[in-house]
């Protein structure tokens, strides 16, 4: 088996995740938010796009998911599919617009497939949310489902620290994974967990399982793109691998830019009319 296997496909689909996870092959998924950085990721070659509500965080500088709204996350998410040709877009509902009931979960839905062109959604919580998910599914939209460490939830918690380490919110978490299966889901993200337990949890379902501060043993990875490139300098939790520093690429590009202005060096002749 090549690593490389779902690199020659021209669109991802679920069915082809779904393919990738039956042949053991890695899914990659990235969040973007905007045009530019959505363009980058596709062409490298990411399975799957999500437009998180960590666009509150690390666009907005809010402390926490909770405050973007629906016309944001639809903003941010036409501006990720105008420039995607192969990844698969799902797009986080965010908190407030499916809790309520499955016709709001559902009219929020469509609002977003319509309105960005993305190509699912992706939901946080399990049992508690089932009407929303099914009637989501019962339009035709495939649903990513998000359980662990659920930063919409994040009241409840209190805290950032590592979910379903006893033993009574683990069984929650493996009953809700194999309940998303049975409603239809077609993948499921699970953060901040255990990884014996994301393990486990992999296998005991036959949709993807995508983790996030989730070990080795799922059927692939999610970052946050801003995290990983080293752009946010605040948040560095010990599952996030960084591949880049690009906050200090960019305060060097900056350094120089303004040197140059100061000592009037920029615009040169050749950089002139
Ligand atoms: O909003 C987001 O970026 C997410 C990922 C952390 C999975 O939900």
């Amino acid at each position: 088996m090549s690593v490389h296997s779902s690199a020659n496909v021209k669109r991802i689909t679920t069915h082809i995740l779904q393919e990738m996870k039956e042949r053991g092959e890695k899914i990659s998924m990235l969040t973007a938010y905007d045009y530019s950085m959505a363009k980058i990721v596709d062409a490298a070659g990411i399975d799957i796009i999500l437009v998180g509500d960590s666009a509150s965080n690390v666009m907005a500088g809010h402390e926490t998911t909770l405050p973007i709204t629906l016309d944001q996350m639809i903003y941010h998410a036409s501006s990720v599919v105008r420039a995607v040709s192969r990844s698969f877009v799902v797009v986080d509902i965010p908190f407030g617009s499916y809790q309520g009931n499955s016709s709001e979960a559902l009219r929020s839905t469509i609002r977003i497939m319509k309105e960005s062109g993305a190509h699912a959604v992706k939901v946080e919580g399990g049992s508690e949310i089932k009407e929303s998910i099914a009637r989501i599914l019962s339009a035709g939209v495939p649903v990513m489902g998000h359980l662990g460490l659920t930063p919409q939830s994040i009241y409840k918690f209190g805290t950032y620290t590592v979910r379903a380490k006893d033993e009574s919110e683990a069984a929650k978490l493996l009953e809700d994974a194999k309940l998303l299966e049975e409603l239809g889901c077609f993948a499921i993200v699970v953060e901040k967990i255990p990884a014996d337990f994301a393990k486990k949890v992999a296998e005991a379902v036959s949709i993807p399982v995508i983790g996030i501060g989730a070990g080795g043993g799922v059927d692939g990875q999610v970052l946050v793109v801003h995290d990983m490139l080293g752009i946010t300098q605040e948040f560095k939790p010990r599952f996030l691998r960084q591949y880049a520093d690009l906050e200090g690429i960019m305060m060097k590009a900056f350094g120089q830019y303004i040197k140059d202005v100061k000592s009037k060096d920029f615009p040169n002749e050749k950089e002139s009319y």
